[in-house]
């Protein structure tokens, strides 16, 4: 469908129909989109990582109060932010867009030299931050293929991001979780599915100066 008529159909689905599974090329395209989404500096200083353990779910399950969405989608996502970003971030990537561009690396190294200089401005706190922004852009794209290609999907903040970070060892990764991410098909029992939007009208949402 369309991106406009997938925004209209789609919703934060509350529950699924677990008898209907995405497939892995389904997976596979939503997560080419994420793949192609842009960042600051186009360092994706994030990971999105599909949980499939049974052990685990159960437990990111409770770490979410028990949201439906976890135990009913067809695949779980858990996105989180790196923790360590600093200059070897940055060299992993001129190091590979030096390979990519077909380039030598000295003519990159300017570059180098500046994104280590905006970010050496930002507290560690700040650069968990900074990454977040990164991680919730490249979401916003996720939604909106999920929505073009008719697959389900929710967004959810509601968990707690400790128990999570635990429960798959982020810390040991240098990885902090930031949001759950659930995709697959509608129950039709979701009550949710048929409530109207609430939207801000465009005259509140959008200002010419
Ligand atoms: C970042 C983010 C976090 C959210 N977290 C939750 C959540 O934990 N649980 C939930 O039921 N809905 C969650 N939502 C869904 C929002 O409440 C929903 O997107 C919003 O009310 C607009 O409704 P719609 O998406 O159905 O159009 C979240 C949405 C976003 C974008």
């Amino acid at each position: 469908m369309s991106l406009l008529t997938g925004m209209f159909w789609r919703y934060a689905t509350k529950k699924y129909n677990p008898s209907k599974q995405i497939s892995d090329e389904q997976l596979d395209h939503l997560l080419t989109a994420v793949q192609l989404a842009p960042s600051s500096y186009g360092l994706q200083p994030y990971r999105f990582i599909t949980v499939e353990n049974p052990a685990k779910l159960e437990q990111i399950s409770h770490a979410a109060f028990g949201q439906p969405q976890i135990t009913t989608a067809s695949k779980i996502l858990v996105i989180a932010v790196e923790t360590n970003i600093g200059e070897t971030t940055v060299k992993n990537y001129i190091d590979k867009a030096a390979a990519v561009r077909n380039t030598e690396r000295a003519n990159l190294e300017a570059r180098e030299e500046f994104v280590n200089s905006r970010l050496s401005l930002l507290s560690p706190e700040q650069k968990i931050e900074w990454a977040e922004k990164q991680a919730f852009l490249a979401i916003g794209v996720l939604i909106s293929a999920a929505a073009e290609a008719g697959i389900d999907a929710s967004p959810m903040e509601g968990f707690d991001p400790h128990q999570v970070d635990k429960i798959l060892e982020l810390e040991d990764h240098h990885l902090k979780s930031s949001l759950l991410f659930a995709l697959g098909y509608r129950s039709e029992e979701d009550e949710f599915a048929a409530i109207p939007k609430v939207r801000k009208t465009k005259e509140e949402l959008f200002l010419t100066v």
